[in-house]
């Protein structure tokens, strides 16, 4: 299965994709791990992204659409994929169909996690990450077991550069100016599941699961 999962900064794709990742077998594809690793590399890529993300704008889709279109090629993306950060455009919606059609590929569904603004908030300030792996904590909601350090690897958790509040709102725009008419795209298409993202996020894993299965 193939999916998507939609969402503004910090509705928690990220935490979904890594329990939907570890439960379903599918491999998360987060473009913005995939940038932030471009960027601790210091590659050509990662010099291009660097001011923008920190701004909290979208990089260019030329740029993702290349990076997304070698990642979905690789073998493990063949046992399914949970699509999570692209795409948030609908020029790179319409690149995504056509590089999925070129691998013989197709999505399955796309879900759209839906959270409030002042949750979103309270989340993005609290969030702690691991610059090894990936991984994602909330100082309150989902403490790792040692303060201030990864479960999995160990490695000290860092608070992203883009969750200052300057760019948050900026990222917050940018959602609703370019990615939030995703939502209509896919719908027109019957493939977009709606699910609140407010509770436990065991729970949101068992209503995105829930929305997967075949009606
Ligand atoms: P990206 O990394 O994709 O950031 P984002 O979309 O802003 O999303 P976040 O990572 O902030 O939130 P999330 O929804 O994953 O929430 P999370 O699970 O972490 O992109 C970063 C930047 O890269 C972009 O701004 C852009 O510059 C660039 N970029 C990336 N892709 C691009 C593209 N396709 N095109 C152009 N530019 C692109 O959860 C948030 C917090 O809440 C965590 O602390 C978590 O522990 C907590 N939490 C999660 N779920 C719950 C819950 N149920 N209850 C309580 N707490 C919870």
């Amino acid at each position: 299965m193939n999916i998507i999962l939609l969402g503004p900064p910090g509705a928690g794709k990220g935490t979904q994709a890594q329990r939907l990742q570890k439960d379903l077998g599918m491999v998360q594809l987060s473009t913005g791990d995939m940038l932030r690793a471009a960027v601790a590399s210091g590659s050509a890529l990662g010099k291009q992204a660097k001011d923008i993300m920190e701004a909290g704008k979208l990089v260019p889709d030329e740029l993702m659409v290349g990076l997304i279109e070698s990642r979905i090629a690789q073998p493990d993306a063949a046992q399914g994929f949970i699509l999570d950060g692209f795409p948030r455009t609908i020029p790179q919606a319409e690149k995504l169909d056509q590089a999925l059609a070129g691998h013989k590929k197709k999505l399955d569904a796309v879900v759209s996690l839906e959270v409030p603004i002042e949750t979103l908030v309270e989340r993005i300030s609290g969030r702690r990450s691991c610059p090894r792996d990936g991984s994602v904590y909330h100082i309150v909601q989902n403490p790792p077991r040692r303060e201030g350090f990864c479960d999995l690897c160990g490695a000290s958790l860092v608070q992203r550069e883009d969750d200052k509040p300057e760019s948050v709102r900026t990222r917050m725009q940018a959602y609703e100016a370019s990615t939030a008419p995703l939502k209509d795209f896919y719908a027109r298409r019957g493939l977009l599941q709606v699910v609140d993202g407010v509770g436990a996020p065991e729970a949101i894993e068992a209503a995105v699961v829930a929305a997967l299965k075949p009606r």
